[in-house]
């Protein structure tokens, strides 16, 4: 990483202070640049104004002293960030009715076109399909700017790997893959980053640094499809799943092991591989089977696991319509509050549709996210009695597992952190 006496002379501006743009700002002004951070969510800028964090892993601590020393301010207003030396966009890109939705990117790149001066840099973070920061970006920077993409200001791409609740691999010790538009802007870009994390990766252009990002992404999808349709299978062949991808997973070269669940969720599984099958679908008319697959099996779980819940009820005499089910969990990934997609939220919402009664132990999410009719509640030995079944649906670490094998009549597994007589795993 390079000297913090040369970062302090350069102003960085973060647009978009989400679960990727608030780490890289906090970091960039850790590092030493002059930080403008830009949200339009106002309630967002006005938390993080009080140093009050609303992303989990940034503490309201890391937050305090770079907002008391002016290395790093927020602002809902573009015209408070000034000029920049560089500019990252990490903006929301959804879907909208099953296809990109860039309108977040495109209205960032007309803002920023017009504080863009020459030699001046500017990064595009968000997911996105290859040649978006090309096709999309580039044109409107110009258009608003007067300048030109390589001689005026530098341009690339380079995909984010943050990876919430992850203690272990953090922004910046992370490889960061970089790329620009040409030697020039790769160089720029590269440079910037070696300040931030511990290794950069430079690829040969912006599509490939997009692809690789929807690459990894799909990798996880398929694999994560992949073993859920197995878990489906295991049962009735008389297999223990999580025992077979435990075992496998000792082979030491060619098996990565992905486990089992009630489907997957957040920002990025559900979405980014459909970015790649609707740009493959577009340019080339062909359908990426491996992504349809994979995106079917994987939205067909939550109803698998509501049909297991029916069925283990059904054995014990009790019919799922009335039943007073405790879900555990209700983000899409333990230990976070994120219930962004969260097919645990899914299944809640389909054994209400059946007629159990559903209340929910979820210690990190804001209660207001929660599906409508789902109570909140303590995980009690008292509330373990008094339920029909318990459901694990995300394995937050903080919950007492063991508190559940003791007093529960019927526990429906989906995460395998259970064990005894009355467990029915996934
Ligand atoms: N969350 C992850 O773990 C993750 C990981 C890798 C990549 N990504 C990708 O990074 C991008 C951002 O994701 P996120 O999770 O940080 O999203 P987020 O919704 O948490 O944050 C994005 C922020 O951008 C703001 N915003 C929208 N339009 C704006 C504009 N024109 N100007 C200024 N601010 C604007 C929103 O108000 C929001 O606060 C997405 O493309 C996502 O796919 C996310």
């Amino acid at each position: 990483m390079g000297s913090t006496e040369t970062s302090a002379r350069r102003k960085v501006l973060v647009v978009g202070l989400g679960y990727v743009g608030l780490p890289l700002a906090v970091r960039a002004a850790e590092a030493g640049f002059r930080v403008t951070g830009l949200d339009t969510d106002e309630q967002r800028v006005k938390r993080l104004e009080a140093a009050d964090s609303y992303i989990e892993d940034i503490p309201d601590e890391r937050l305090l002293p770079l907002l008391d020393s002016g290395r790093l301010r927020v602002s809902t207003d573009y015209a408070d960030a000034g000029t920049f030396d560089v500019c990252v966009i990490a903006v929301p890109t959804p879907l909208r009715d099953g296809a990109p939705d860039l309108r977040c990117v495109k209205s960032a790149g007309r803002s920023v076109a017009l504080l863009l001066r020459p030699g001046a840099v500017v990064v595009l973070e968000s997911t996105t399909y290859p040649g978006t920061t090309e096709e999309i970006l580039l044109p409107i920077l110009e258009a608003g700017s007067g300048l030109r993409a390589g001689d005026g200001f530098r341009l690339g791409y380079s995909p984010e790997r943050i990876d919430p609740g992850n203690a272990r691999w953090q922004l910046e010790n992370t490889p960061k893959v970089v790329s620009g538009i040409d030697d020039a802007s790769l160089e720029a870009v590269t440079e910037f980053y070696d300040r931030i994390v511990t290794r950069t990766v430079p690829v040969s252009s912006p599509r490939t640094a997009e692809l690789t990002k929807l690459l990894e992404n799909t990798f996880r999808q398929v694999n994560i499809a992949l073993v859920n349709e197995l878990a489906m299978c295991a049962g009735p062949l008389g297999v223990d799943i999580w025992e077979a991808v435990d075992a496998a997973a000792t082979k030491p070269f060619g098996f990565m092991p992905f486990t089992p669940g009630p489907g997957v969720g957040g920002h990025c599984l559900p979405v980014d591989p459909s970015y790649l099958s609707w740009q493959v679908r577009q340019k080339l008319q062909h359908d990426v089977r491996f992504v349809s697959l994979a995106h079917e099996i994987n939205e067909h779980m939550p109803e698998y696991v509501v049909g297991r819940i029916e069925g283990g009820l059904a054995g014990l005499g009790r019919p799922l319509a009335g039943a007073r089910v405790l879900v555990l969990g209700l983000a899409y990934k333990k230990n976070t509050g994120d219930v962004r997609e969260s097919p645990a939220a899914t299944v809640a919402e389909l054994l209400m549709a059946r007629g159990a009664r559903v209340r929910a132990v979820e210690p990190y999410a804001d209660a207001r996210l929660l599906p409508p009719g789902v109570l909140c509640v303590e995980l009690t030995e008292a509330e373990i009695a008094t339920t029909d079944a318990v459901v694990v649906l995300t394995d937050h670490d903080c919950l007492d597992y063991g508190l559940v094998e003791r007093h529960a009549t019927y526990v429906f597994d989906a995460r395998n952190r259970c064990r005894g007589d009355r467990i029915d795993r996934l």
